[in-house]
């Protein structure tokens, strides 16, 4: 198990574009612990969502953390970007170039925390020599690029190892894709601490408890 408290994130992908802040300012009352921001560039992955602007746009609606899943390549030229417009957590994909060890460098000298996402065919050992520069590694549960997919199981047996490998040391482990009241206690149960969801949370009429049905029961 996690040594961490556990925190839920809503994917603000599968929100109301057309009345964006005013949902992220919900997700915020209802008991969000973080706000994920899903980017994508119809490259890295088969599908574009937004970029920097509208991170800079709702910034000003929620003090939450801004966990930003960067689901583009090459990331490194648009870090920067993504730091000024308010993400206090960036995540670049291990797949996504050939110099990770250099993308995390420069996440932190932006002063930003660090994260590698991890898509379901990559081996948990591609982040085994970056550890000293991570603060969080996400696991897909999905192919990367969509809300609304089906969770992959094969992904329990990965965050355990990854938390094996882990160790002690204070990195979560996120999980994105597929996570729904069912599916939260398989991979809390297998070491993660950090839930993303999108359609779980958004796609409910009453946010606090869709929220709520994530956490572990009491
Ligand atoms: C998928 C994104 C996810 C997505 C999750 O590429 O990284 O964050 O929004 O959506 P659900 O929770 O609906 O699977
Ligand atoms: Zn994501």
């Amino acid at each position: 198990m996690s040594p961490l408290p556990l925190v839920v994130a809503p994917s603000i992908l599968a929100a109301d574009f057309a009345r964006l802040g005013e949902e992220v300012r919900a997700v915020d009352v209802a008991g969000a612990d973080w706000i994920h921001l899903d980017v994508m560039d119809g490259h890295f992955v088969p599908n574009i969502s937004f970029g920097p602007d509208i991170i800079k746009a709702v910034r000003g609606v929620s003090r939450k953390l801004f966990d930003c899943h960067l689901m583009i390549a090459p990331a490194d030229p648009y870090l920067a970007a993504f730091a000024a417009a308010g993400a206090d957590l960036i995540t670049v994909h291990a797949e996504a170039g050939p110099h990770l060890d250099r993308s995390l460098q420069a996440i932190k000298a932006l002063g930003k925390q660090a994260g590698v996402s991890l898509c379901p065919a990559t081996p948990v050992t591609a982040i085994e020599h970056v550890l000293d520069k991570l603060d969080l590694v996400l696991v897909m549960s999905v192919n990367p690029g969509f809300g609304g997919q089906k969770f992959i199981p094969e992904a329990a047996e990965k965050i355990r190892r990854l938390r094996a490998l882990l160790g002690g040391r204070p990195i979560r482990i996120e999980v994105d894709g597929g996570i729904t009241a069912e599916t939260a206690p398989i991979v809390t149960a297998a070491g993660a601490d950090t839930l993303v969801a999108g359609s779980a949370i958004f796609g409910k009429p009453d946010y606090a408890a869709a929220i709520a049905a994530l956490r572990p029961a009491a």
